[in-house]
């Protein structure tokens, strides 16, 4: 079986993650979504709401599911069977991070190789920060998530606002 694991925070998910999501689900017999649970970031959403709400938007995809973790990532990789990684590439300015993760990754794991996909055009300038941002001085956020999502961060930043 062919597993693939998308990490990252999704603090929330975005379309840009939604499109990585579903063109990993049609090459990898399962995906597993993994969640870090980073005790030092302070996360708009805890991460039991992130998986929450990634699971809620995946529902249409049976071969995926979505799990949370805490520590290496490789660690979690090698939990689950699973050898490869997936990474979404936005731009020039994202490639030197996602390299050394990759390299170092490698080093500690060899039996695990990360894979890039090239993010959709219409996303590429997309990150869940600047949807934060724009949401919390009350722009619009429908372009960039899913409405179930949106909603969710327009009901977070009116408690915290309130
Ligand atoms: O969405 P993000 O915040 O860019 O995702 C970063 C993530 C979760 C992929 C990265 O921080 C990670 O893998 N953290 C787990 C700890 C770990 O394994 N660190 C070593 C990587 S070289």
């Amino acid at each position: 079986m062919r597993i693939a694991v998308y990490p990252g925070s999704f603090d929330p998910v975005t379309l840009g993650h939604g499109d990585i999501i579903e063109r990993t689900a049609k090459m990898f017999d399962k995906v597993i979504i993994g969640v870090l649970n980073n005790k030092a970031k302070s996360p708009l959403f805890s991460v039991e709401e992130r998986v929450n709400m990634l699971r809620e938007v995946t529902a249409g995809l049976p071969n995926v599911e979505v799990q949370s973790f805490e520590g290496l990532l490789i660690d979690f990789l090698r939990k689950n069977s699973a050898r490869v990684i997936v990474r979404g590439l936005r731009a020039i300015t994202d490639f030197e991070y996602e390299l050394q993760m990759a390299q170092t990754n490698r080093v500690i794991a060899p039996e695990i190789d990360t894979i890039f996909l090239t993010t959709n055009l219409r996303y590429s300038y997309l990150s869940s920060s600047i949807v934060k941002e724009i949401a919390e001085y009350h722009g619009d956020i429908s372009e960039f998530l899913h409405p179930m999502i949106a909603e969710k961060v327009r009901e977070k930043l009116a408690c915290r606002q309130q």
